[in-house]
């Protein structure tokens, strides 16, 4: 497009970047035509190793088998704590801000190596070993960090728990991993109101009958219901264990973590991430992605609970020796100042967020925004859905005052950190786009025949080999991992996004193209809301599709067919929002439910879910063809009554 705007790198930026459009150009040339030396000279300057690993690649992605730097040893949180304890001990390694802005901490290096040694050894001492699986279910406190690298440190595979779903779905991922031992709080905060997380466990080990150890952080000091012998306050059993743990020696490939993701069909699956490429890959993509220098302040304001706080708050971030924020709250609470007053009080330097929450806080208009200084600022980035050029341009014009660079990064749970993004003193930005493919990152479009796309073209995204960060499985189902990915275009990743590349060779994600809906930057399946809103006995049918909502990016529009003799009334439409909320947790509620006396089928049963999506979308003009459908009135019906 000829008309689009190019913001080139402000020179200022370049001046001091680490890498400039010619390193660039360069590396990234070498990482695809000597991509083992590529990698193992990054391996080596990011990571520190026990052992040297004896290959840097071994790689079959249609059997799914992807090894990197096997046979090296390194441990994680050695990396992430012990090695800067020399030079930066005294050092700031996490700011927390509270959801409240009257609390706030430093916890220096030294001080978290101390947490984490003894949390280690809390846990050594309820029997968890190298291998077991811990659930970890936090507010965004540090001991949410703490606990991911006391998990870390003694090999042990975390997975961590978003403090926004719902019992049913913290029981289905410990039963899926078979978690023995918890960590909590007695409850969270977020914009001024208590989140019950004590309480839910509670509620979710009722069906959890091998889980023999709730450890509860003290953070409110709420009263919550207490099961002797199960549960141990975390402050307590610290004080009394020794603050000396030696770091377990890992293989490269041994297990780092689990995250839960949702997707097309089924519950949703535990990606499974391991250890050295995981951390050479994140590191690296940390620090030259957000051009982080020693003594910035960076903070990424995403929960612990996705993929992004996991590399991005926590093991990049702490690998690199950063200092990085931990923010308890939301953005608009007390006021929708709040993140810029952040930004001010701890005089934040790289700021990374979601576009749904530049959308809502542009919502609040320019007034919060320039009641604030923002002159620490010299950096922006945006994570988690398509970032509309209106968002970008306000945050670039308003936020970052026209000179700070915006970092669109492309990524997924599966992909462990970013793929295709600018490097802010290298490449020139389009707003809407995450520009191009960082080291060692091959991506091609394909088409619906399965030929690859050459030159500006839109198609279905996916990458030709593999990388350090890559998902190496899904837990317990190997084959899901294959049937999943990679077995759409034999021999490549298939993402699930669907994209275009212009002449330029800039890439813009168009958004999923199957059944995965991304609201408010959370990642959720069709199908799981469906098969929660049928589990109400007033439900004989559900069909759920995404539509486009101003702020959330995509909203949830539910079509619902009740049981012959129910009678569609605002009390039953409660219920099924309750249903929701109590199976999956609030971010799955739908915020539009039609009451549908019919769904739009084939004649061989299959759910028209094109023609729905354009129902809930208002777009009724591009409806199409329905003379094929069994039953063509039904969607007459429907558009009759939009919700
Ligand atoms: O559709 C893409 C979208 O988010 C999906 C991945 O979601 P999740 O695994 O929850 O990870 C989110 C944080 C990494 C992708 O398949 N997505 C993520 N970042 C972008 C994006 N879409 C467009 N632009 C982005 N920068």
């Amino acid at each position: 497009m000829s008309d689009e705007k190019i913001y080139p790198v402000p020179a200022d930026f370049a001046a001091r970047a680490h890498l400039k459009a010619a390193d660039y150009e360069a590396l990234y040339a070498r990482s695809l035509a000597d991509r083992d030396g590529f990698w193992a000279e990054q391996a080596g300057r990011f990571v520190s190793w026990f052992e040297p690993w004896r290959t840097v690649c071994e790689e079959d992605l249609a059997a799914g088998h992807i090894r990197w730097f096997a046979g090296g040893k390194l441990n994680v949180a050695w990396n992430c704590l012990d090695r800067h304890l020399a030079t930066r001990g005294e050092q700031t390694a996490l700011i927390w801000e509270g959801d409240d802005p009257a609390f706030a901490r430093h916890v220096t290096y030294r001080e978290l190596h101390d947490e984490v040694c003894r949390l280690a050894n809390v846990l050594k001492t309820r029997g968890v070993k190298k291998g077991d699986r811990v659930c970890i279910y936090m507010p965004m406190i540090p001991a949410a960090v703490a606990a991911m690298l006391a998990c870390a440190r003694i090999g042990a595979v975390h997975s961590v728990v978003f403090g926004g779903f719902s019992p049913e779905s913290i029981k289905s991922r410990i039963l899926d991993s078979d978690c023995r031992v918890v960590i909590t709080a007695d409850q969270g905060l977020r914009g001024g109101k208590a989140i019950p997380l004590k309480a839910n466990v509670d509620q979710a080990l009722e069906g959890c009958p091998n889980v023999h150890t709730v450890l509860v952080y003290r953070h409110t000091g709420a009263d919550i219901a207490w099961q002797d012998g199960r549960d141990g306050w975390y402050q307590d059993l610290l004080a009394s264990a020794s603050a000396d743990c030696p770091a377990e020696p890992m293989d490269a490939e041994d297990p780092l973590f689990i995250l839960y993701t949702s997707g097309s069909t089924g519950k949703p699956k535990g990606v499974l991430h391991t250890t050295g490429g995981y951390l050479t890959y994140v590191a690296l993509t940390h620090k030259y992605v957000f051009d982080y220098h020693d003594g910035d302040v960076y903070w990424c304001t995403a929960d612990v609970g996705w993929v992004t706080g996991h590399s991005y708050i926590v093991y990049g971030p702490l690998a690199n020796g950063a200092t990085s924020l931990v923010f308890e709250g939301v953005p608009t609470h007390p006021t929708p100042a709040r993140f810029w007053e952040v930004i001010d009080k701890h005089q934040v330097n790289i700021f990374y967020t979601a576009p749904t929450a530049i959308r809502a806080l542009m919502r609040a208009g320019d007034g919060p925004v320039l009641g604030t200084s923002r002159k620490s600022l010299r950096l922006l980035g945006s994570v988690g859905e398509p970032i509309n050029p209106e968002a970008w341009e306000w945050y670039h014009r308003v936020v970052g005052e026209g000179r700070c660079p915006i970092v669109d990064t492309w990524w997924q749970t599966e992909t462990g950190g970013i793929l295709i993004s600018p490097l802010p003193g290298a490449t020139a930005l389009k707003p809407g786009s995450a520009t191009k493919p960082l080291f060692g990152i091959e991506p091609a479009l394909m088409d619906a025949d399965g030929n690859e796309l050459p030159g500006a073209a839109s198609g279905n995204l996916v990458l030709k080999r593999s990388w350090p960060g890559m998902m190496r499985s899904v837990y317990g189902d190997h084959q899901r991992f294959i049937d999943t990915y990679l077995k759409a275009y034999p021999g490549y990743y298939f993402t699930g996004d669907g994209c275009r590349r212009d002449e330029d060779g800039y890439y813009w994600i168009t958004g999923r193209v199957d059944d995965v809906i991304n609201v408010s930057g959370h990642r959720l399946g069709t199908a799981e809301i469906e098969s929660a809103l049928v589990l109400h006995p007033a439900v004989a049918e559900a069909a759920v599709v995404g539509y486009p909502h101003e702020i959330k990016g995509q909203g949830i529009y539910a079509f619902v067919t009740l049981m012959a003799g129910r009678e569609p009334t605002p009390a039953l439409r409660d219920e099924l929002l309750a249903t929701v909320r109590k199976e999956i947790g609030a971010i799955a509620s739908p915020d539009v439910i039609q009451w549908a006396p019919g769904l739009p089928k084939t004649r061989s049963g299959k759910i028209m879910r094109r023609i729905l999506r354009k129902i809930a979308e208002n777009d009724l003009a591009s409806i199409g063809d329905t003379t094929t459908l069994a039953d063509p009135t039904v969607v007459e019906e429907l558009v009759a009554n939009r919700g």
